[in-house]
């Protein structure tokens, strides 16, 4: 409680001072790169996925490691292998602190920059997909503001990311009614990564893992974004996610196929992706060359899924991924990323393809214009909060939340990088 209350004054006090020191006009807080960021999450904890030396990065303006392993060997030739090929690419590393351990810690904010410039990265992301207490969010903001202070203390500039929930409001978190901090947010972070997928948690009936659009509920990308815009982050500060894994399930009632048909399990873990319910790009691939496969898109949504036999796959494919890049480049967003590049074919088709649209896109509707420095205007009006929570949809049984990738294997690293934290690790 004593630290939750000094964090609260810390952050006010910070807050007052950035606000006199850091104030600028909208324009300036658009701080672009030359080229608009085609992004990758790189998962390295496990060795059934494809080998750092077989990603192409050129596909990439950025790539991002995350899920540190107890084995740091790939840690540290991430950088130096993929930058040896192509010279222009940023990597950046991405790390879910426990805000509540690390806030105050100046020997994390050492060791981690040290981390970052020992291993050749570019910059460093802060992953805070699911907040669940205002105290988490305020060490969030204090956090982004000490790391931009202290990267600004570097000799080389250095990057400073956030990935993050789909909205700016966490919807059914436990204590209900949370938002990020946008204005931190705003002028801290080169740019934010929104991750617009995973609006399902736990569902008994089948259902769309990341559709851009929803008239009826406001689990869609398009309203997530739509709802950092509203809360005031420019869009070029924007970076919209795009899975590469598919939600799996198994249905009830095979000739029940449809959107909505009722489910009895979460769908076979699968090689690669390890996971069950998860299936990963290449493994949907696979399973979609056999005969019995019924693959189906829905243009209304802009989302796609496939059923063979009684297993149901929610994913996004090469028309969603089309729709997808052209709807950021509509909204003049700064780009995209693909989550986790591990999960693409070992052709790298839909990375291909969405670095392909999006420089078609880029050259034709970005460059003709002034810039980025024109917010686009909201695709739609939000509803007021209190509509969302009564809507019929917060009736569904449907419950949100994210799947975690992170959590063990990033213990370890901070058993790592300081034995002294693991007592406070372990509460
Ligand atoms: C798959 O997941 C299990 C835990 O569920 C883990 O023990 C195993 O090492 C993983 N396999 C790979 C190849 O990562
Ligand atoms: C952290 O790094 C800064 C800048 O290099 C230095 O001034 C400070 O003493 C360091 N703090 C700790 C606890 O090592
Ligand atoms: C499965 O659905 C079909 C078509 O609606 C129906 O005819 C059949 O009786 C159902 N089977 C079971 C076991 O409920
Ligand atoms: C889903 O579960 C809820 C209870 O959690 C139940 O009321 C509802 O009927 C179930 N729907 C289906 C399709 O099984
Ligand atoms: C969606 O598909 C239907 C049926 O194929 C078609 O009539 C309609 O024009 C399509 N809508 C859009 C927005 O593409
Ligand atoms: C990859 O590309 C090669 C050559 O174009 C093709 O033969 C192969 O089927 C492709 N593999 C996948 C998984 O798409
Ligand atoms: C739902 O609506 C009722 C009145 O329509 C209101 O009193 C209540 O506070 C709303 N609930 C939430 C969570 O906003
Ligand atoms: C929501 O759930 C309540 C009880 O759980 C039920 O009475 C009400 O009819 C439901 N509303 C809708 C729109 O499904
Ligand atoms: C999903 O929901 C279940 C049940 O509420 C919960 O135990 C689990 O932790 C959730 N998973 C994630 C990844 O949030």
């Amino acid at each position: 409680m004593a630290q939750a209350l000094f964090s609260i004054l810390l952050f006010l006090l910070l807050f007052s001072v950035v606000t006199l020191v850091f104030s600028t006009p909208q324009q300036n807080q658009c701080n672009l790169p030359n080229q608009p960021i085609r992004a990758g999450f790189y998962l390295s904890n496990s060795n059934h996925y494809p080998s750092i030396s077989s990603i192409n990065p050129s596909l990439y303006t950025h790539l991002y490691y995350t899920s540190i392993s107890s084995d740091t060997s790939s840690l540290s030739i991430f950088s130096p292998t993929l930058k040896s090929k192509d010279p222009s690419l940023k990597t950046l590393l991405s790390l879910t602190p426990d805000t509540l351990v690390f806030v105050e810690d100046d020997d994390f904010l050492n060791s981690t920059v040290e981390t970052v410039l020992a291993n050749g990265f570019d910059g460093l992301d802060l992953m805070l997909q699911y907040p669940i207490s205002r105290s988490e969010v305020i060490n969030f903001a204090v956090l982004i503001r000490r790391f931009h202070i202290r990267l600004n203390d570097e000799s080389r500039p250095l990057l400073l990311t956030a990935t993050v929930y789909f909205s700016n409001h966490i919807f059914d978190g436990p204590s209900g009614g949370l938002d990020y901090p946008t204005s931190i947010i705003s002028s801290d972070l080169d740019w934010i990564n929104v991750a617009s997928f995973g609006f399902y948690n736990s569902t008994n009936v089948t259902v769309f893992d990341a559709p851009l659009y929803d008239k009826s509920s406001h689990f869609s990308a398009s309203y997530g974004i739509t709802s950092w815009i509203d809360a005031g982050v420019p869009p070029c500060k924007l970076v919209m996610g795009l899975p590469l894994y598919g939600r799996s399930y198994v249905l009830k009632n095979k000739s029940k196929n449809s959107l909505g048909a009722p489910v009895v399990a979460d769908g076979p873990k699968q090689r690669v992706s390890n996971h069950t319910g998860m299936m990963a790009y290449s493994e949907i691939e696979g399973l979609l060359l056999d005969n019995d496969a019924v693959f189906v898109y829905d243009n209304t949504t802009v989302a796609s899924y496939f059923y063979s036999g009684d297993m149901w796959v929610s994913f996004d494919g090469v028309d969603v991924i089309k729709e997808k890049i052209e709807f950021t480049s509509k909204y003049r967003l700064q780009g995209f990323f693909l989550w986790p590049i591990n999960y693409d074919n070992s052709n790298y088709t839909v990375s291909t393809l969405a670095s392909e649209a999006w420089i078609e896109r880029f050259s034709s509707c970005y460059e003709n214009n002034d810039g980025f420095t024109q917010a686009a205007a909201a695709p739609f009006e939000l509803p007021p909060i209190h509509e969302l929570f009564n809507s019929s949809k917060s009736n569904k049984t449907l419950k949100k939340g994210y799947m975690k990738f992170h959590t063990k294997p990033l213990k370890q690293y901070y058993e790592q990088i300081g034995q002294k934290y693991q007592g406070r690790l372990s509460k």
